[in-house]
């Protein structure tokens, strides 16, 4: 996996367009995220941390969940998706305004505006690819209380995945130079044994996880005079993957759940 590693910082694949068009984009995202919501069954009460937030969808149905005496705190480290969630659920004028959710501009690797042992449930949808696990989950680990919980899912990295792969090959394309890095949005998908360890080496207990089969494509992050290529070149590709059931595209998404002892 480590040639495909992309090294690039984060926030530098967002733009103001894929930010609003987030949602749109990412439903199989969400839908995965809720599945593993369902999954952590959130009390009235709680208190939680969503790290990676983007613009707040998924930080906002938890809300719900916790009620108006617990809050969900979210932060992500896109301006532009943080724009998004403070304008619809910051702003008091406007009939979506959660009073028991807060955003903030911030890095899943220094949580340092929250004291410890401070959350009952840190969750990262679809967040932990793009990070230093070891050092991110021992700032998780720090935040959440003794008994907390902490649930991530991300793409498994047990499984081939085609939709890795056609990325990996189009973007290594001539034509793209100069206008993407070909790493652009190539991910460290973890396997379940990498995230044994880096969940016990921030001192995590008890983990079990739960494969949840889905595909995916994303290229809104592209520069806009790219985009209709890109699509035509992707098109190409998938049409290769065509089969009597339809176009299979393989990939596995993977939902993993630990407690603080
Ligand atoms: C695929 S989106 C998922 C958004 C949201 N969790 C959801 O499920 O709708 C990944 C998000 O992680 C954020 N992110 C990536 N690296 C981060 C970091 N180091 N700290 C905080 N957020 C980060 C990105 O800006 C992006 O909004």
């Amino acid at each position: 996996m480590a040639d495909i590693v992309n090294k690039q910082p984060t926030s530098s694949f967002e733009n103001e367009k894929s930010a609003q068009s987030y949602n749109e984009d990412c439903e199989d995202q969400l839908k995965l995220g809720r599945f593993m919501i369902r999954k952590l069954n959130i009390p009235k009460g709680a208190r939680v941390l969503d790290i990676g937030c983007g613009p707040g969808t998924l930080t906002v149905e938890m809300a719900d969940d916790v009620g108006p005496t617990g809050s969900v705190s979210g932060i992500d480290l896109g301006k532009e998706r943080m724009k998004i969630a403070l304008q619809t659920y910051k702003n008091p004028e406007v009939d979506s305004f959660r009073s028991n959710v807060s955003f903030a501009l911030g890095d899943a690797h220094n949580l340092s505006l929250f004291p410890d042992d401070h959350f009952d449930y840190v969750v990262a949808n679809t967040v932990i690819h793009f990070l230093d696990r070891e050092k991110a989950f021992k700032a998780f680990f720090r935040v959440l209380k003794p008994g907390g919980a902490f649930a991530a899912s991300t793409m498994s990295g047990d499984h081939y995945c085609a939709f890795l792969e056609i990325k990996r090959e189009v973007q290594s394309r001539g034509y793209y130079r100069g206008h993407i890095e070909p790493t652009m949005d190539l991910f460290d998908f973890p396997t379940q044994s990498d995230l044994k360890k880096h969940f016990s080496g921030a001192g995590f207990r008890h983990f079990s996880f739960e494969l949840v089969p889905s595909a995916v494509i994303y290229i809104r992050s592209f520069p806009e005079s790219i985009q209709a290529t890109a699509w035509a070149n992707f098109e190409a590709e998938y049409e290769k993957l065509r089969t009597d059931r339809g176009i299979v595209v393989e990939s596995v998404w993977l939902t993993a759940y630990a407690t603080k002892a």
